[in-house]
């Protein structure tokens, strides 16, 4: 039903179901690419001719619409970045690098663990992961013993699970590491195509975003920050257009967000950004949710039925990505027979690696659907999934 709002599915017989890697584009994004290099491409917050006026409003727009959208308090809490890589490197190199203890969960992106062995952490020693229980769960119990061995320290957990489609409580988890007086980052890498976030809901200090898993161009992305942490944060990267007055002493800097937007910025991206946004709220959440729970049950039951499937969580708390294997069957093989019958997924390990070898496996087939996702999508993905596996068996 929404595929019609996306030129990608009128130019491709593909079943796209990658969107955990990255999500397709509605026409309102792509036009508004097409419209800036076009019609008005001019740098931003520097020059002051008509046309790059409303380059710097068009970009300033995101950051109000993105502000409300995630029910941030101010519009100075929301930095532009190149995606939650960017954002969870900012964040580890500036604000937390000082920090004794950070705590993650097991079912992390590399994202969200690279950038803390850069530290020199390593497990034990600067750096605690949470475990889960047989079914992916979040331990809570776990998670206390870790705060309490450690108070104040930072927790950096990823919200939703790429490899796994499992959702963390964050609520749930930022009261307790609040209770022991830790500082808390949200990975929301897998969380705004899918579901509502609420940052006074959710109370995190600091929430990823990632623009291309949002319907937005590649290349864009945000961390917000709680006000409290503003004046604290210092820029990881600075030049122009972040500073006040400049000589060859020294340099003062201005205030958030400018002072950590360091350089000519994503444009064209930021303001594809703004219009994916407008476009999920045309849509609605309540819209999206029904339409992805319906999906991924079906996509689940149907999948159950396929012989010797190995799963690794049922689909409670879950949505977005299903992984799973077969049974005698290397998940490689799978990928390269349903590419031919024109079915995109994911196989490998999801850049998860640490769970995968918790496992025991190298890697999984996953299938992550978005909400232009439907039955049919979900009926030929099985059709192929039988030819193959009846290949592979011959
Ligand atoms: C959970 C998670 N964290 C982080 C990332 C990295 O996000 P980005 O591509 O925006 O840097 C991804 C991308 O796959 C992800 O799924």
């Amino acid at each position: 039903m929404f595929k019609k709002d996306f030129p990608y599915f009128q130019n491709s017989q593909i079943i796209y179901l990658d969107n955990g890697a990255t999500t397709q584009k509605p026409k309102s994004v792509i036009d508004s690419q097409v419209e800036y290099y076009e019609k008005y491409c001019s740098n931003t917050h520097r020059s002051n001719f008509g046309h790059a006026n409303k380059a710097t409003q068009e970009f300033e727009n995101t950051r109000v619409i993105l502000k409300d959208f995630i029910n941030a308090s101010s519009k100075e809490e929301i930095i532009f970045t190149k995606g939650v890589t960017e954002s969870i490197n900012f964040i580890a190199s500036s604000f937390a690098a000082n920090f004794k203890t950070v705590i993650i969960s097991s079912l992390e992106h590399h994202s969200n663990i690279v950038p803390w062995h850069m530290q020199g952490r390593s497990l034990g020693n600067g750096l605690e992961v949470v475990n889960c229980n047989d079914n992916l769960d979040f331990d809570m119990k776990h998670f206390e013993q870790l705060l309490k061995a450690n108070p104040h320290s930072f927790v950096s957990v990823t919200h939703i699970s790429n490899a796994f489609g499992k959702i963390h409580d964050i609520e749930a988890i930022t009261k307790l590491a609040h209770s022991y007086g830790a500082v808390v980052l949200i990975d929301g890498a897998q969380s705004l195509a899918h579901m509502k976030v609420d940052m006074q809901y959710f109370d995190c200090d600091f929430f990823a975003i990632s623009g291309h898993k949002t319907f937005a161009p590649t290349g864009v992305g945000a961390i917000y920050v709680k006000e409290k942490h503003l004046k604290e944060l210092k820029p990881y990267q600075t030049g122009g257009a972040t500073i006040h007055e400049v000589d060859f002493n020294s340099s003062t800097l201005l205030d958030s967000p400018y002072k950590f937007e360091a350089g000519t910025q994503n444009i064209a991206g930021v303001i594809g950004f703004g219009k994916a946004l407008e476009y999920i709220d045309k849509i609605g959440y309540e819209n999206i949710e029904a339409i992805e729970n319906s999906v991924y049950t079906y996509l689940n039951e149907q999948l159950s039925t396929l012989p010797d499937i190995i799963f690794y969580n049922d689909i409670s708390d879950s949505i977005g990505s299903r992984s799973f294997n077969f049974k005698g069957i290397v998940h490689d093989d799978i990928g390269i027979l349903v590419d031919k019958m024109k079915i995109a997924l994911r196989v490998g390990h999801h850049c998860a690696q640490p769970i995968m070898k918790k496992l025991g496996v190298k890697g999984t087939i996953r299938v992550s659907t978005a909400f232009y996702n439907n039955f049919k999508d979900v009926d030929a993905l099985i059709v192929a999934l039988k030819k193959a596996l009846d290949m592979l068996k011959d």
